[in-house]
């Protein structure tokens, strides 16, 4: 098939190199015109395992090409995804809906035969009829359907994520188009994926609904993770018993730092601002979202007490300062929250990350990046593992450490407090 997509931020880009390896042909737009020339050398504008290979391999055989010109992408193709970003609106909860309009109006201009419209950006239940609104305007309503076909990639497990779905969900009530949508899907069917075909509304609001439940389950963990600390008990092993209860399933319950990302706190906003454009209230989700904000605050005050409330001058090490993983991605990373209000106590804060200096820290007093793990934490008065990345998973500190009375506190629960008697580190973790 002939798909345009339109955006090549992480949704776009990998979704259109996926679609390219299972044998479509893919013209991916954007306005930057930096990132199309660097994309066509295959130089990739994020971090994300396995990208850059598969860029080269689909674009090498000619499936996968780079273009600044929508209007050319848009009348060559069949299926156009619309795949623009949908941040929160400045001092607002909502979600910033302007890209896609403005991506629904340039389409508009470009229909010359019949197009299925697809929107897999992350949008509030009611913008696909919006967008149908934009494009009926101008076109009559046989030459175009607007679906909807949320994306549930994880940065850092995206190309995994795309192949290996556990879902896919297509919002359409025209048959004709979820034939077309449930035959592009096929070579991910026949893998194993599920094929759920909804109601356009539904499809918008299962994204929302899944990625507020999944904040909602990590919440939940967390805060007993604050009861096991109190009572002694190790929260891993209450999230593995919990999870062996089908109902409940164990992913999603490791207890750790605030959530973060692109999705979950925008996400999580998005939806209050819907229901209560529609009058509904979501008193739990407010919980989370509150919930979520406090925590970076309950560990920073941990790391207080860590150093006996005395900070002037210590030395902190942060191992690790993306949200996550496997991504260079800072958004709403709880380490913005909690490195500028230690470095305001007089801490004196070195980072290391495997993905490099952050644009975040250049101007906060006090931080400083290091380029090894080892320079890192060598004079450090207490290190804190805030990303589970698998380099710090095995270091051996008591060899690169200059102060041998450093503090380890293990926000990720890596380590295991046996392990940590054994070496005689004075070890933290979470929930334990
Ligand atoms: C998320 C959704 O998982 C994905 O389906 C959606 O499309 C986009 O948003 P992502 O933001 O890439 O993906 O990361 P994810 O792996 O879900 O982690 C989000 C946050 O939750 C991170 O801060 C992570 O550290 C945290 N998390 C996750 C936990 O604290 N505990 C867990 O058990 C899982």
């Amino acid at each position: 098939m002939k798909l345009c997509m339109i955006g090549t931020g992480y949704v776009g880009l990998v979704s259109g190199v996926c679609f390219a390896d299972i044998g479509n042909d893919v013209i991916c737009v954007d306005k930057d015109v930096n990132k199309i020339n660097n994309l066509k050398k295959s130089i990739i504008p994020i971090y994300e395992p396995g990208l850059e290979e598969l860029v080269k391999k689909n674009y090498k055989a000619g499936r996968l090409s780079f273009t600044s010109d929508l209007s050319k992408a848009v009348k060559c193709s069949n299926i156009i995804f619309i795949c623009v970003g949908t941040p929160t609106k400045k001092n607002k909860i909502g979600a910033d809906l302007s890209q896609i309009f403005s991506a629904a109006r340039d389409i508009r201009k470009n229909i010359n035969s019949f197009k299925i419209i697809v929107n897999k950006s992350t949008v509030p239940v009611t913008t696909g009829d919006e967008v149908e609104k934009i494009i009926s305007k101008k076109i009559k309503k046989k030459l175009f359907s607007v679906a909807s076909n949320p994306e549930f990639l994880r940065e850092g497990e995206a190309i995994r994520d795309f192949i290996y779905p556990d879902r896919i969900v297509i919002g359409t009530t025209e048959k004709k188009v979820s034939k077309i949508l449930k035959q592009l899907y096929s070579p991910l069917i026949s893998k194993g994926a599920k094929y759920l075909n909804t109601t356009r509304r539904s499809a918008e609001l299962i994204k929302y609904a899944s990625n507020a439940f999944l904040a909602t389950k990590i919440t939940y963990i967390n805060e007993i993770a604050n009861m096991c600390e109190k009572l002694k008990i190790n929260v891993e092993d209450i999230s593995i018993g919990m999870g062996l209860d089908n109902r409940i399933g164990g992913r999603f319950l490791r207890a750790g730092p605030a959530y973060g990302g692109s999705c979950f706190p925008k996400d999580t906003r998005a939806i209050l601002d819907t229901a209560s454009k529609f009058k509904t209230n979501l008193s739990l989700i407010k919980s989370v979202i509150k919930s979520n904000e406090n925590r970076s605050k309950l560990l920073t005050n941990r790391i207080f007490k860590i150093l006996n409330n005395k900070l002037k001058n210590k030395r902190i090490c942060f191992l690790g300062v993306t949200f996550k993983a496997n991504t260079d991605d800072m958004r709403e990373s709880s380490s913005i929250q909690m490195i500028p209000s230690l470095s305001k106590k007089g801490a004196l804060i070195n980072y290391y990350d495997p993905t490099g200096e952050k644009k975040e820290f250049k101007n906060i007093k006090n931080v400083k990046y290091k380029s090894s793990i080892k320079s890192a934490c060598f004079s450090s008065d207490l290190i804190i593992i805030h990303t589970e990345w698998n380099d710090f998973k095995s270091i051996n500190f008591k060899k690169i450490m200059k102060n041998k009375n450093f503090k380890l506190f293990d926000m990720r629960n890596i380590y295991s407090h046996e392990k940590m008697i054994k070496d005689k580190i004075n070890y933290f973790s979470i929930g334990r």
